[in-house]
């Protein structure tokens, strides 16, 4: 069994997975489960200084949904929260989690003040907490970090808490608001233990109907599955500069992403808007799977197969960029359930003909395209149902059994084709010579598109 206890800022983690975000991990009940289900550690999200940070007029978060064509929908979150204690009972609840959890607990804090930034890290560090992270990227960040001097100013504050206390210190760094390799290999200067690596985009939502801004009071974030390519790429860029360790955040949603993000060099994978979706049940589904995949790889430690993708990234003068093929794409707008059929079905035109009662221009619209219309429509797996747009709301329009009804119409109310003689053409198929005289069809079509050579031999039969 693999063993998936990890060294991160010097703590023994009992796995790589750590649970970060204020509504997962603010309280020791919350914390507790976090253990319970096999994370490592908890980042408990943020301390705030000043009240404004922590109080939104509008809501905490949001799920947004877009649809790309074909590919279903996508989510993410928007959030503007900080924790809602004061540091007194902030630092309270850390004592607490100290002496009833074993899981490895590192409050986060974003302050204001230089006193507000020692004051806080003083007393979490009197409260016993672990390591200690500064949020220098979150939105409330760019409030405390706002103006022209950001990086001058993280490193400032850096080095001040650096001074004041002496647990191990992790630096939240955002590619939005640093150029992150040279902020990491400062602060790793400066003396701290780790990185915390995320793309803060500031994100917003427009209501089409109202024409008014979602979220107007907020600052908002992006979690969920979109968030993870740019920390992948900044982690697999920082990683071979510096020693220290870098948890990785932003975007987990399988555990394939935590293997992703250990393998362009991750020490842990902090993990927030999955847990939102999916319960605290998703962190042992992440440990789980992880261990799957270690065993599978024979990998005994995580620290085996940690940065290994490292060297094949390609840097950008390396990059072949002439086009290798060329891309086939359908220049008419598609429907998400044509576009999923395997023989591209007009569905909502032969689904509108068979609502207005039209049933042999609904069949005319299944056969002008489906090669092989009575197999589609009994034992095809339906892929149009899943991408049904109508599935988002309720269930998906029924299409297979709707197209079988109107084949089984068809069968039942109109003459069946009879093979007509082969019409003379010539030698069409030069490789099989002309068609030979009194030949039949055995079907109306071929398909021009696919004429090819399973079509062939049930062309013609010979008269
Ligand atoms: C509701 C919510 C609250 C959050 N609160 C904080 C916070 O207080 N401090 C912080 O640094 N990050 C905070 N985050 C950001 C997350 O820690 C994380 O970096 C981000 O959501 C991307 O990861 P994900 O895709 O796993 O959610 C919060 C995220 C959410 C969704």
């Amino acid at each position: 069994m693999p063993d998936l206890r990890t060294r991160y800022v010097g703590l023994e983690l009992e796995t790589p997975i750590v649970v970060a975000s204020s509504g997962l991990t603010e309280t020791v009940e919350k914390m507790r489960l976090c253990q319970e289900h096999g994370a490592g550690a908890v980042v408990v999200k943020s301390y705030a200084e000043e009240e404004v940070m922590r109080s939104s007029p509008t809501p905490r978060y949001r799920i947004l949904r877009r649809r790309l064509g074909g590919e279903g929908s996508v989510t993410f979150i928007s959030y503007e929260q900080a924790s809602k204690f004061d540091i007194e009972r902030y630092a309270q609840e850390v004592a607490d989690a100290k002496a009833k959890l074993r899981i490895k607990v590192i409050p986060s804090i974003l302050c204001v003040t230089d006193e507000g930034w020692v004051k806080a890290a003083q007393l979490l560090e009197e409260a016993g907490a672990d390591a200690l992270e500064i949020n220098t990227s979150c939105p409330h960040g760019s409030i405390t970090f706002r103006g022209k001097r950001v990086e001058e100013t993280i490193f400032r504050t850096v080095r001040l808490i650096r001074e004041a206390v002496s647990l191990p210190i992790v630096v939240k760094v955002s590619s939005m608001l640093t150029s992150p390799i040279g902020v990491v290999k400062e602060v790793e200067r400066i003396g701290v233990q780790g990185v915390t690596i995320f793309n803060r985009m500031t994100a917003l939502d427009v209501n089409v109907h109202t024409e008014e801004i979602e979220m107007p009071g907020g600052y908002t974030g992006h979690g969920g599955p979109w968030a993870i390519q740019y920390p992948l790429r900044w982690i697999s860029q920082i990683y071979p500069e510096v020693k220290l360790d870098i948890a990785a955040s932003g975007g987990v949603s399988c555990w394939e992403d935590v293997v992703r993000y250990i393998l362009v060099g991750a020490t842990v994978v902090q993990v927030c808007t999955a847990i939102f979706f999916n319960g605290y049940g998703f962190i042992e589904e992440l440990v789980r799977g992880l261990e799957r995949h270690m065993e599978e790889k024979g990998y005994a430690r995580p620290e085996d197969f940690r940065g290994k993708v490292v060297g094949k990234i390609l840097g950008m003068y390396e990059i072949d960029r002439r086009h290798r093929f060329d891309a086939k794409i359908d220049p008419s707008p598609t429907a998400p359930c044509k576009f999923a059929c395997p023989v591209k079905v007009p569905v909502q035109a032969f689904i509108h003909y068979l609502s207005k009662g039209e049933f042999a221009k609904a069949l005319e619209m299944i056969r002008s395209v489906d090669p092989f219309q009575s197999v589609l429509a009994r034992v095809c797996y339906h892929p149009c149902e899943d991408a049904c747009t109508r599935g988002d709301m309720d269930e998906p329009i029924a299409i297979m059994a709707l197209k079988r009804f109107v084949l089984e119409w068809g069968e039942r109310n109109l003459p069946q084709e009879v093979p007509g003689p082969l019409p003379r053409r010539g030698r069409r198929w030069p490789w099989l010579g002309p068609a030979p005289q009194g030949s039949q069809w055995l079907t109306t079509w071929p398909r021009r598109d696919i004429g090819s050579w399973y079509t062939r031999p049930f062309l013609y039969r010979e008269g």
